[in-house]
């Protein structure tokens, strides 16, 4: 978690319930009592049954059909294309990188996330879990063999998500910040060899399950050479084919801790060129991350921006350069009325853009107890967190 962004775009939302709605927000669904007309040039779409949402050009008023003009005939069709992900909409389930500190450095205060949470959330429709991990407990010593013990822990943990849903796709993250201890893989701290030989063991471990996502890095900050951590990247890539691991998806994350905003000016230009000998570039997905808080760090209940605009530069770049997709592994909001709006306005655009985004994991429940102020972690009774039904629910696939 957490990205510290210097400068803010503020969101101004319109929440009257008789005004037209903006484009991008909400305007129906089970439970709705806003407006229920998007402002010209958009159109109220109904993307499940608890979500309508205002779209660039779309839906004709329903009710008195109108003879079609030229003028609007010629909407963009949905986007096609292969992708190897379904959209997938899940949260990450946190536990094993507890005081993974953003320096690199650790201290083991793990907890095994609650393994009673996947079916509780798979049956919900969530296909998509991120379980984070500090790169100390896979392997204690720095390009050393992996920890059986650990392992045991972080395995039973992955099969009991994989099992909750006979579709859904975990992410192994390591949760280290592209460092070890204080220093930079490869840029004063670990050589790449070292940081590839932690995933051809974790790869080979998990080389014939197609439903396994490498997560290869959470968050790297303040590297100084973004070129340097790309080799990095390529390093980590070529280790998990080498392993055998050549179906899965790979997630590839850029600089200033993942961001989705400086994706497209900071790691993109080097993270596209890195190369996957399993073939082609649709299995090496790009990892962002974004909060909506006033200094986007997910550090405050409350949310003052949807980042839509943020997304739409992303979808842009991705599609203007190989049609390349990004899966946003990291957001969130508080227990507040502000973040159910934009984290649901948020996620709404991400649905609406897949497969450019192809979907998201929100942070956090698992080992997190109720009063995390990001937490989505369920109550003692079962019953879920007011952001979770508000925003997140209305979005899961
Ligand atoms: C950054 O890393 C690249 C290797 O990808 C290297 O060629 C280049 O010299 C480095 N730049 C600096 C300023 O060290
Ligand atoms: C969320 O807010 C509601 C209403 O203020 C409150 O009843 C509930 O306990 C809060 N939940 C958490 C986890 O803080």
């Amino acid at each position: 978690m957490k990205y510290i962004a210097p400068s803010v775009a503020f969101f101004a939302a319109a929440v009257s319930v008789r005004a037209q709605q903006p484009l991008y927000a909400q305007c129906g669904g089970i439970g709705w009592s806003g407006g229920t007309t998007c402002v010209s040039g958009a159109g109220c779409t109904k993307l499940n049954d608890y979500y309508s949402q205002c779209l660039p050009g779309a839906a004709a008023p329903s009710s008195s059909p109108t003879t079609p003009s030229p003028s609007t005939t010629g909407s963009s069709p949905a986007p096609t294309g292969s992708s190897v992900l379904p959209f997938v909409g899940g949260v990450n389930m946190a536990g094993y990188d507890f005081s993974s500190a953003t320096d690199g450095s650790f201290k083991d205060t793990s907890v095994d996330p609650p393994v009673n949470q996947f079916s509780h959330f798979a049956q919900q429709g969530v296909n998509i879990f991120r379980i984070p991990f500090a790169w100390q407990l896979m392997t204690p010593t720095v390009g050393g063999p992996i920890s059986s013990t650990f392992f045991q822990r972080y395995d039973r943990t992955v099969q009991a998500a994989l099992n909750s849903n006979p579709n859904a796709y975990v992410i192994l993250d390591v949760h280290n910040y592209a460092r070890w201890n204080g220093a930079i893989i490869s840029q004063g701290g670990p050589t790449n060899a070292q940081y590839a030989n932690l995933w051809s063991q974790v790869a080979a471990k998990y080389a014939s399950n197609s439903r396994i996502i490498f997560g290869i890095m959470n968050e790297p900050h303040d590297v100084p050479n973004i070129s340097a951590w790309a080799d990095s990247v390529q390093a980590a890539v070529n280790a998990i084919r080498a392993a055998g691991a050549n179906s899965q998806v790979i997630l590839l994350p850029g600089s200033s801790w993942a961001s989705a905003q400086a994706f497209p000016t900071e790691a993109g230009p080097y993270l596209l060129k890195v190369t996957d000998p399993a073939g082609g570039t649709s299995k090496l997905i790009f990892d962002v991350h974004k909060y909506l808080d006033s200094d986007n760090s997910g550090t405050h209940a409350d949310c003052s921006t949807n980042n839509v605009q943020v997304f739409q530069t992303l979808v842009n770049y991705l599609k203007s350069n190989g049609n390349r997709q990004a899966l946003l592994s990291e957001t969130g909001g508080g227990n507040t009325s502000s973040c159910f709006t934009a984290l649901r306005e948020e996620l709404a655009f991400v649905k609406s853009n897949f497969p450019t985004l192809v979907g998201f994991t929100v942070w956090s429940a698992g080992a997190f107890d109720t009063t995390y102020i990001l937490t989505v972690t369920p109550n003692p009774d079962g019953s879920d967190q007011p952001l979770w039904t508000q925003a997140v629910r209305p979005n899961l696939p």
